[in-house]
């Protein structure tokens, strides 16, 4: 049952995201087809294109977009072919997803839901893939039980992906706190920290890291309304010449912990029951 404490974190949130979409709502525009044709055929380089490259091909997939906010991921997953549920607690943020996928043609393939996760009634064992892009850094309090009902939710050995901002070296967030950047954030959130990734661990067991944005960090400053399809080619060079530098860079492993974002991915695990039935299916 949920407390007092989450109906007003709930509310905060929607607060804060329904106003950020009211910024939005203005222009209803369609998922633009540049954006599509980078994730069709996407690199490494970058969290969203590295995600995309880890769940291959998506045709009849079955997705859950979880804090699915504008859907602008929720109709990226749909172009590329997959039925994506988007579910997020901001009323106005959905109201533009399930606009933009209708002017999108997208009506079919994408549903939306209005509901703090914890108090969604999503279906058991139904999604192919839970895919969740910074949200899990605003659900901190109440992670290990969200995740329960997200594994509920997922098909024996369904795909977790998660993009998610992190913090894994101390000394880098106090020097973050003494650069004078200012982001708008929502009260509680915060990057992930180890003790976060070991709950993410212990629902997905196979669970594996790959570590983005230490140079990437400086994007900000060279695509400051964040749309790389927009950028001049000399912006996207430099943007993509930083992650290029990232790329070798937070591979190795004693310099992973400077990267800022994290690609989290990993299968929910079959239960004992399920892996019998596996067998048995496999011997005929
Ligand atoms: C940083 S935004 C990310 C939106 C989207 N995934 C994207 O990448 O554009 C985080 C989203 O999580 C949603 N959210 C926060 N707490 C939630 C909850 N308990 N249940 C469902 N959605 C939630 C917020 O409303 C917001 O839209």
């Amino acid at each position: 049952m949920a407390h007092k404490v989450d109906f007003e974190r709930w509310e905060q949130e929607a607060r804060f995201f329904d106003a950020e979409a009211s910024k939005r709502s203005v222009s209803v525009s369609p998922i633009d087809d540049r954006v599509v044709q980078r994730y069709q055929s996407p690199g490494r380089l970058f969290p969203k294109e590295y995600s995309c490259r880890v769940l291959g091909d998506l045709r009849g997939k079955r997705i859950l977009d979880v804090g699915c906010g504008e859907g602008e991921n929720t109709l990226l997953l749909a172009r590329l072919g997959a039925m994506v549920t988007g579910i997020d607690v901001s009323p106005k943020a959905i109201e533009l997803g399930s606009a933009r996928a209708k002017a999108s043609g997208l009506g079919g393939m994408t549903n939306f839901i209005c509901s703090p996760i914890a108090a969604a009634n999503l279906p058991d064992g139904y999604f192919d893939i839970i895919w969740g892009d910074n949200v899990l850094h605003h659900l901190l309090p109440v992670l290990d039980e969200t995740l329960r009902s997200l594994a509920r939710a997922a098909k024996p050995g369904a795909q977790f992906l998660f993009i998610e901002p992190t913090n894994l070296n101390p000394t880098l967030r106090r020097i973050r706190f003494l650069v004078p950047v200012h982001t708008e954030t929502t009260p509680g959130e915060r990057p992930l920290e180890r003790d976060d990734l070991a709950i993410v661990q212990r629902h997905v067991p196979d669970l594996k890291k790959r570590h983005f944005v230490f140079f990437g960090r400086l994007t900000r400053f060279l695509l400051p309304d964040g749309a790389y399809e927009n950028a001049s080619l000399a912006r996207r060079a430099l943007v993509r010449a930083l992650h290029v530098i990232d790329y070798g860079a937070l591979t190795i492993p004693s310099m992973e912990t400077l990267g800022g974002m994290t690609v989290l991915h990993g299968h929910r695990p079959l239960s004992r029951e399920e892996s019998v039935d596996v067998s048995l299916r496999a011997a005929g």
